[in-house]
């Protein structure tokens, strides 16, 4: 491999699946790496298998079929890479998900600082060289492609890294990563870090120094940056930046920093960089958690420019306030002139240019979802699609569903949402209420037939397209209440949280969009704690307006 290739590790659906209410359904999670794998990214880290089984199952199905070459592509799938804490459990369930894959990895770490070996760990300095020997040259029996993480590597003391990392290497570790676990380190500092590892530890010239930092300063693509400078070749990271507390190094922001700034950085990424605005879209649609508008690259304001001096000059030359184009990062999406009389074929046709392959199930739908909105919608965009396919794959692990809504609202009287549900049962379940709104109003109907406690913590709107009769987006994260914690083990913790989830819906009424956002994350929440059978049954006594079912 040529040294001045990056390897883009993408963390999205582990280290960005912890951030608080990023919990993601496993269909979102096959969607998610099947368009990680259209980005180009090398590795893929699926999950940490040990969490559940469910999350075990996911990165399976993940590593089946993602990490395995498709029919007429000649590229090599991405690796597919399973987190492991150093013990063998973890390391068995990691090796169960991934070994399907063409290319499987498993990452298993232990922490190496001071703080974290004493209090949290309680072992000694010689205990954790001892464990990493061991669970290491276990890991590498099963795998012959291993990466070792030293956890709080940021904070650890650089002596005993270059010791520990050593180790690693001679147990049979291809990869080590040094993470900034808590965002601590400078970029100087962090640089130094890196080359003091490079220059002093033993057979490390066998091994590729990855880079993984996080973003409590601010500073986690600087650091990443400055690791990349000193010698590193992989870089982890996440769409859009999610992850534990403040986030991880965002994979766009050092994509694009690598790509914008060929010159200063002489290094270079497998990365399509036209995938990236889609990516990020669907990242945050399926987690729930929004892109903030002045996020570098990917946020709404990123390539708005508002002053009159610098719409001024951008009328003149575009390179006068612009450094990049927003194609490059696939912004402008083209218009489709696919039309109400627009066949299957051409859908399917169009659909597979876009990166979706669909079962002939799925493409009936789709089509059947396409010629609705081709009798609202005059034009129908690449965004729109996207927006009709990611609202897809939500519906397609429900246990309820929508299947009818009808509000009254305005200034004349009390805002009524009727709505109609099917049920786990195939039942018809229909109530109606009174709300201060008409989203109010949908939802206080749905809670009465779910009867799921929980809190809205966030909703959110938006129009995928310019124009009066675009499809609305409507995103909400909900907290379980009712002392619903998570039942999955965290890679760096066992105390269980109260768990939040997210929903998406799309549709071009936006309160129809709201209650296809509300069930979406009600569903998961009801999956995750197996409540769905029979979850009809269990319905709060004394209900409000319940109006009958059928
Ligand atoms: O931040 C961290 O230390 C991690 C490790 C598991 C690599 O995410
Ligand atoms: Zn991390």
């Amino acid at each position: 491999m040529n040294n001045s290739h990056v390897r883009i590790f993408d963390t999205t659906l582990r280290d960005g699946e912890q951030s608080p209410g990023a919990t993601m359904s496993s269909s979102e999670k096959l969607e998610i790496a099947r368009g990680l794998a259209r980005l180009g990214v090398d590795i893929i880290e699926a999950g940490f298998p040990a969490a559940s089984p469910d999350d075990l199952e996911a990165v399976r199905r993940i590593a089946i079929e993602v990490g395995n070459a498709l029919p007429g592509d000649d590229r090599p799938p991405p690796v597919i890479c399973g987190l492991a804490r150093a013990n063998q459990s973890d390391i068995d369930a990691a090796w169960e998900a991934v070994r399907h894959a063409a290319r499987p990895r498993i990452h298993t770490f232990l922490a190496t600082s001071p703080i974290h070996m004493r209090y949290k760990l309680r072992m000694d300095p010689e205990e954790v060289v001892e464990r990493v020997r061991e669970m290491v040259a276990y890991a590498r029996s099963l795998c012959a492609d291993v990466e070792f993480s030293p956890e709080d590597a940021g904070r650890s003391d650089p002596e005993f890294l270059y010791l520990v990392l050593g180790e690693a290497i001679k147990a049979g570790a291809t990869t080590l990563n040094i993470p900034d676990t808590v965002g601590y380190t400078t970029p100087e500092e962090f640089g130094a870090l890196i080359s003091g590892i490079i220059a002093h530890t033993p057979g490390i010239e066998n091994a590729i120094v990855s880079v993984h930092c996080h973003d409590d300063l601010g500073l986690a693509t600087a650091n990443a940056l400055a690791g990349l400078r000193a010698g590193a070749r992989q870089v982890e990271v996440t769409i859009n930046g999610i992850g534990e507390r403040a986030g991880n190094t965002s994979l766009e922001e050092i994509v694009m920093a690598l790509h914008t700034r060929r010159q200063a950085y002489e290094l270079e990424t497998n990365i399509d960089t036209t995938q990236i605005a889609r990516m990020s879209r669907m990242v945050s649609n399926y987690t729930g958690i929004p892109v903030q508008p002045n996020k570098a690259i990917v946020g709404a304001n990123a390539f708005a420019h508002e002053a009159g001096i610098h719409q001024d000059g951008m009328l003149k030359n575009h390179q006068t306030y612009e450094i990049m184009r927003p194609e490059t990062v696939g912004l402008s999406r083209s218009r489709l002139v696919l039309g109400k009389h627009s066949g299957r074929h051409a859908l399917k046709a169009h659909l597979e240019e876009m990166g979706y392959s669909l079962s002939s199930d799925e493409l009936n739908r789709a089509f059947e979802r396409f010629k609705e909105l081709a009798d609202k919608k005059k034009t129908i965009t690449d965004a729109d699609l996207e927006a009709l396919m990611e609202d897809q794959a939500y519906s397609s692990e429900e246990v309820y569903s929508l299947d009818g809504l009808q509000v009254a609202c305005g200034t004349m009287g009390m805002p009524t949402a009727t709505v109609r549900l099917r049920g786990p049962d195939g039942k018809l379940h229909i109530h109606a209420a009174v709300g201060t709104g008409p989203v109010d109003a949908t939802y206080k109907a749905i809670d009465a037939v779910m009867n799921v406690k929980n809190t809205l913590l966030e909703f959110n709107v938006h129009a995928v397209t310019e124009g009066i009769d675009a499809i609305g987006e409507v995103t909400v994260r909900l907290q379980a209440e009712n002392g619903q914690q998570s039942r999955r083990t965290s890679p760096q913790s066992d105390v269980a949280r109260a768990r939040t989830f997210g929903g998406y819906g799309a549709d071009t009424d936006i309160i129809v969009a709201s209650a296809k956002a509300y069930l979406s994350a009600l569903n998961k929440m009801l999956l995750s704690a197996g409540r769905h059978a029979g979850a009809a049954e269990v319905r709060a006594p004394g209900v409000m307006e319940a109006v009958g079912e059928q």
